[in-house]
């Protein structure tokens, strides 16, 4: 039996873009997602679009309901800057209400709310200004995160500012898997960098508030390792680190964004536009709190034709198939739970073992329903088995002395999952989108809530 601290924190993620739904009502202005489904829906799996999601704006109270059942303590999402401020400026009272009393339902059934600010929904009136390629973007975010301070701050102890901000600068701007879906490497410097510059922005607004909490930054950390012992293969192994994690979580938490890295991007020509006070701004606001979402590590490998400067990410390194590598065929991701030993270890060790929590972790599957018993519940056994090994290699890491103080689930109820619609669902919950959005438990679940009421297995 493995058995995790007291008052650790159980609980699931999920966001306001893949989970409300009424995306477009309700006093709400699209976002980035919303507009780009309305230009191009063939682009999203089987022509689902952010619009309904799984009615969260309607079912929160019910879904709290079934987080006290099963015994969460915790639970992450976001507001929707573009539901709070549709235009940046002019505050929608129903969306004060709502997220009012949403957390107020949390609380009251003893679940903590970690609320988010920034979950890749970008405003679309910001996004015709430029979104995070123009300096305008950091002040507006800043506005959005003080007035959102303001308005939640007595309900909410945890904040977070954003969820992993590498996701919007890659898949915009060097994948083609966010609007606006280019590939410039300039231009994703450019955007990292006001990212970043907003983040620390709103941590100076928290800290000027005077609000009673913490708060901090969610980062997907893929940890990096080479193919082989190789000087190529290493230097590709260090600069995918410095990319993927290093870039945020070392000014992050340490004050500075890495030399290497600065100086690698002046060797290449790509250093962004910065301003004076800048650096002043990233030395004195570190964050209080980490959350982390690990799903799968980062193989890697030199480039077969290595390009500099670079012009996109595989001119610096490729990825590989580890040949020992176990996958989830339905998202292409590798399981490999020791990954997150080796994060636990990091963060010990190269972040003043900072506290922090998993904000992610979980397995998206196609088409569950072949898996329902008779009584129509999911027997999803491979999620349980993924949980357990993740918690057997997370628990190893706490026993070593890392700071963890939290497990969240990715997600609570089935979810609306970007261009991939409702292909994978994550759920405890299925959502049945043919139904009213009915809600069933999976085996995962229930399995979920006797590990929460022993605190391990
Ligand atoms: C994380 C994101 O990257 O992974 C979520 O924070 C996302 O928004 C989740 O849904 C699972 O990934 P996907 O692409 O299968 O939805």
């Amino acid at each position: 039996m493995i058995q995790f601290p007291e008052n650790f924190l159980w609980g699931a993620a999920a966001s306001a873009p893949q989970t409300e739904g009424h995306s477009l009502s309700n006093g709400k202005s699209p976002s980035t997602w919303d507009q780009w489904f309305s230009m191009c829906p063939e682009k999203f799996n089987q022509g689902q679009g952010p619009e309904t999601t799984s009615n969260v704006y309607e079912m929160y109270r019910q879904d709290i309901e079934r987080m006290a059942t099963l015994g969460l303590n915790s639970y992450r999402t976001s507001i929707a800057w573009t539901r709070l401020l549709p235009d940046g400026q002019t505050i929608n009272q129903e969306a004060v209400s709502f997220y009012r009393d949403y957390f107020q339902t949390l609380k009251r059934y003893g679940i903590e709310p970690i609320i988010n600010l920034f979950h890749f929904d970008m405003p679309w009136w910001l996004m015709k200004k430029g979104g995070w390629e123009t300096r305008i973007s950091v002040d507006a975010f800043s506005t959005y995160a003080a007035t959102a301070f303001q308005l939640f701050g007595d309900l909410v102890t945890k904040w977070t500012t954003f969820n992993e901000p590498i996701v919007h600068i890659e898949s915009g701007y060097l994948q083609g898997y966010h609007f606006p879906a280019i590939v410039d490497m300039q231009k994703a410097v450019q955007v990292g960098y006001h990212t970043l510059i907003a983040h620390f922005r709103a941590v100076e607004k928290f800290r000027a508030a005077g609000i009673n909490g913490e708060i901090g930054i969610i980062l997907n950390i893929s940890p990096a390792y080479a193919r082989s012992k190789s000087p190529s293969d290493l230097e590709a192994k260090k600069l995918a680190d410095l990319i993927s994690s290093k870039s945020f979580l070392d000014p992050c938490v340490l004050g500075e964004i890495p030399q290497e890295l600065k100086e690698y991007l002046n060797r290449a020509g790509l250093s962004p536009v910065t301003q004076k006070g800048d650096q002043k701004l990233i030395r004195e606001n570190p964050v209080d709190f980490l959350g982390i979402n690990y799903y799968q590590p980062m193989r890697v490998k030199s480039p077969e034709c290595p390009n500099f400067p670079p012009t996109t990410l595989s001119d610096i390194f490729e990825s590989y198939d580890w040949p020992e590598r176990r996958v989830n065929p339905y998202r292409g991701w590798e399981i490999y739970p020791a990954g997150i030993y080796d994060v636990a270890k990091m963060i010990k060790e190269d972040y003043r073992n900072i506290p922090w929590y998993i904000a992610e972790n979980g397995m998206g599957v196609a088409d569950e329903e072949r898996f329902a018993d008779e009584a129509g519940v999911i027997q999803d056994d491979y999620r349980i088995d993924f949980m357990r090994e993740h918690l057997l290699q997370l628990h190893k890491g706490i026993s070593e002395g890392s700071n963890c103080f939290g497990y969240h689930t990715w997600t609570f109820v089935d979810c609306w999952s970007w261009l991939n619609g409702y292909r994978n669902r994550y759920g405890f919950y299925k959502v049945d989108l043919m139904r009213d959005y009915q809600r069933t438990i999976k085996k995962s679940g229930l399995w979920f809530k006797d590990m929460i009421r022993n605190r391990g297995f």
